[in-house]
C-alpha cells in the first residue's frame, strides 16, 4: 500500500525560506501529515537506509536528545525510502541491541514522493537512498535552515539542538547569532547605516556584540 501524498515539485529547489512541502504519510507511529505539525517546530531529516552503522549512531543520538528537542516544542521527524515494516524492525532492533526507544516517527517513503519534493535523493548514487538532509521548519511551516551531509558523515545532534535554540532566538529577540553561539553568550545586532550611528559605535562599527537577554 502507497498512500504517502506531496507534490510534484522539482528536486533541489527548495531554499530557506521557502514553505515546505506538505505531505502525508505512512510513519512507525501511524499517519502523519506535515501540516498537521503547524504551530511547533519540526526537524525532518532523511537518513540513507535502515540497519546502517552512521543512521543508527545518529538515530540513538536524535533519542537521547528527544526531550530537549520537545522542550523547545521541536518535533523530530525522520525519513527514508524504506518500507514500514523495514523502520519497525530496525527501531525494535536498536530497542534490543543498544536498550534505545525511537520515540519519533519514521516516515516510510517508497514512492519517493517526498525525498523528491524535498531533494532528498542522491543524484549520483548507483541506489535511490536518500542522502543525510536536514529541514527545520518553523511554526509557520516555513524552511528555516537545510543542511546536507554525506552518507559516510554522521550529523552532529548537539549542533542541530544548538540551530533550533538560535533560530528561536533570533525570532524572539530580533539578533543575530554569531559563530559558535550558545544560550547565553553575547549575540550580534547589525549597526545603523547612518553616519551618527557608525561614528558614535566607532571602527568596529560592523561587528557589535550585545548582551542577553536585551534591556
Ligand atoms: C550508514 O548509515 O552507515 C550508511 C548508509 C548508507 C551508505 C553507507 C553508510
Amino acid at each position: 500500500m502507497n498512500d504517502t501524498t506531496a507534490p510534484a515539485v522539482e528536486p533541489m529547489t527548495l531554499k530557506i525560506g521557502d514553505p515546505a512541502p506538505d505531505f502525508t504519510a505512512r510513519t512507525t507511529q501511524g499517519a502523519l501529515s506535515l501540516s498537521g505539525l503547524r504551530g511547533g517546530w519540526v526537524v525532518l531529516f532523511s537518513h540513507p537506509a535502515d540497519f546502517t552503522p552512521v543512521c543508527t549512531s545518529e538515530f540513538m543520538a536524535f533519542a537521547k536528545a528527544a526531550d530537549r528537542f520537545a522542550a523547545l516544542d521541536c518535533r523530530l521527524v525522520g525519513l527514508s525510502i524504506d518500507s514500514l515494516p523495514s523502520h519497525l524492525a530496525w527501531v525494535e532492533a536498536i530497542r534490543s541491541c543498544f536498550g534505545v526507544d525511537i520515540p519519533f516517527p519514521i516516515i516510510e517513503d517508497p514512492s519517493m514522493a517526498i525525498a523528491r519534493a524535498y531533494g532528498m535523493l542522491d543524484a549520483h548514487a548507483h541506489s535511490s537512498a536518500t542522502v543525510r538532509g536536514v529541514f527545520v521548519i518553523d511554526p509557520q511551516g516555513f524552511i528555516r535552515a537545510i543542511n546536507w551531509y554525506p552518507a559516510s558523515v554522521g550529523r552532529s545532534v548537539p549542533e542541530l539542538l544548538r540551530l533550533v535554540t538560535a533560530l528561536q532566538v533570533v525570532d524572539r529577540e530580533g539578533v543575530m547569532t554569531p559563530e559558535g553561539w550558545t544560550p547565553g553568550a553575547d549575540v550580534v545586532v547589525a549597526s545603523d547605516l547612518t553616519q551618527d550611528a557608525v561614528s558614535k559605535a566607532g571602527p568596529a562599527w560592523f561587528l557589535q556584540y550585545a548582551k542577553m537577554p536585551r534591556s
